[in-house]
């Protein structure tokens, strides 16, 4: 049974949670007319787990066939794409064979993209291998890859036919890799009150307080409570999809953080992770909210505490402000000229605000630098 079902109609698809690949034939019942199986991962991840996953498949008497694509953000462009293309070409794959991204987000978008394109959308199934992957971007069915400096801004909203996350993966992490994916967690944590509002039967957990009171077993990776986390996490996410699939409106609370975390990040070239930059950008948020006068500074204090306790920066001294501001404007968060932020209300509650003063922006950016003003 699924741990979790994203319930979009015929487009509904199970998240899966188990400790090893042992269950992946659940997720395999999804693509019941599938003759082969094209596992796309990086040259990190291949030297991991391609091959055991490789190996049950066959076992289950699937043929497969594998690509490996070089790992990293700087690698996720239409290049990389072409390359998967012409794979798929070489290989002829059919319409009825099934792409499994086996790896981080920047696989799982690159690989999603290239199945919602080729032959006009083929099967494909996500195994994320990161948290960030694990907790946010193997759910929801955004899929693309970066263009012209932009983040994301070529893509498709595709859904996979099932996610399968085996957490036995998350243990190679690295320490940065690891915790830092868990400011995504902090994220859907910290909208959760807001989701509960939008869907009436969603029971809230109090995924922040969990947090909280559960730091030393997040560190530790205890299984249990690393799979609550995740399920809980993954229920939160889902039910915002649910709500609004494409993005035309809600959903966009899921950028909460993103609006001056993907500026962050673009703009130090991807020195920190994705996680970082979105922890950065949570708390720049919370200080905006703080000076809009609907936040208070002691919840932004809980919330950095927290982050803290996790390992996750909460400043850094090579932020360049012009740099970041510059980079805002490029994103695809703007609309009609103006940058779109969503804010803290409560803890798990946020709201949406499109009219921000710049030199408030400014100063929410300057402190996460620590310079005085
Ligand atoms: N990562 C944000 C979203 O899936 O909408």
């Amino acid at each position: 049974m699924a741990d979790v079902t994203v319930n979009l109609g015929e487009r509904s698809y199970p998240i899966y949670i188990s400790d090893s690949f042992r269950d992946f034939g659940n997720a395999l019942t999804t693509i019941s007319f599938s003759s082969r199986l094209l596992i796309v991962t990086d040259s990190n991840v291949d030297k991991l787990y391609a091959d055991s996953l490789a190996s049950f498949l066959e076992h289950l008497e699937y043929e497969v066939l594998k690509i490996v694509i070089p790992a990293g953000e700087k690698n996720k462009n239409l290049e990389t794409v072409s390359r998967i293309y012409e794979f798929c070409r070489q290989n002829q794959i059919e319409r009825k064979d099934t792409i499994i991204a086996l790896g981080g987000g920047v696989v799982g978008d690159i690989a999603g993209f290239a199945a919602a394109t080729y032959l006009r959308g083929i099967n494909f199934i996500q195994v994320p291998t990161t948290i960030i992957a694990v907790c946010d971007s193997s759910v929801g069915g955004k899929t693309g890859v970066d263009f012209g400096g932009s983040k994301n801004i070529i893509g498709a909203f595709y859904q996979p036919k099932a996610v399968y996350i085996n957490l036995d993966t998350l243990k190679t992490l690295s320490q940065v890799q690891y915790v830092s994916g868990f400011a995504e967690v902090v994220k859907h944590a910290l909208i959760e009150k807001t989701v509960a509002d939008l869907q009436e039967e969603f029971e809230l957990a109090g995924l922040f307080e969990y947090l909280e009171e559960n730091t030393e077993k997040i560190l530790e990776k205890e299984i249990d409570c690393l799979s609550y986390i995740i399920k809980t996490n993954c229920l939160i996410k889902s039910k915002v999809v649910e709500f609004d699939e494409k993005e035309k409106g809600i959903r966009a609370i899921l950028n909460f953080g993103h609006t001056i975390g993907h500026a962050i990040e673009s703009s130090l070239e991807f020195r920190l992770t994705h996680g970082e930059c979105v922890a950065l950008g949570m708390i720049a948020a919370c200080s905006i909210a703080v000076k809009l006068d609907f936040f208070t500074e002691q919840r932004k204090q809980r919330i950095i505490a927290l982050l803290t306790v996790l390992g996750i920066p909460t400043n850094d001294s090579e932020i360049d402000i012009e740099k970041v501001q510059q980079e805002m404007k490029n994103d695809k968060k703007v609309s009609g000229g103006k940058l779109h932020f969503v804010l803290p209300k409560k803890i798990g509650e946020v709201i949406e605000c499109n009219h921000v003063d710049e030199g408030m922006i400014r100063e929410s950016i300057r402190e996460l630098v620590g310079a005085s003003l």
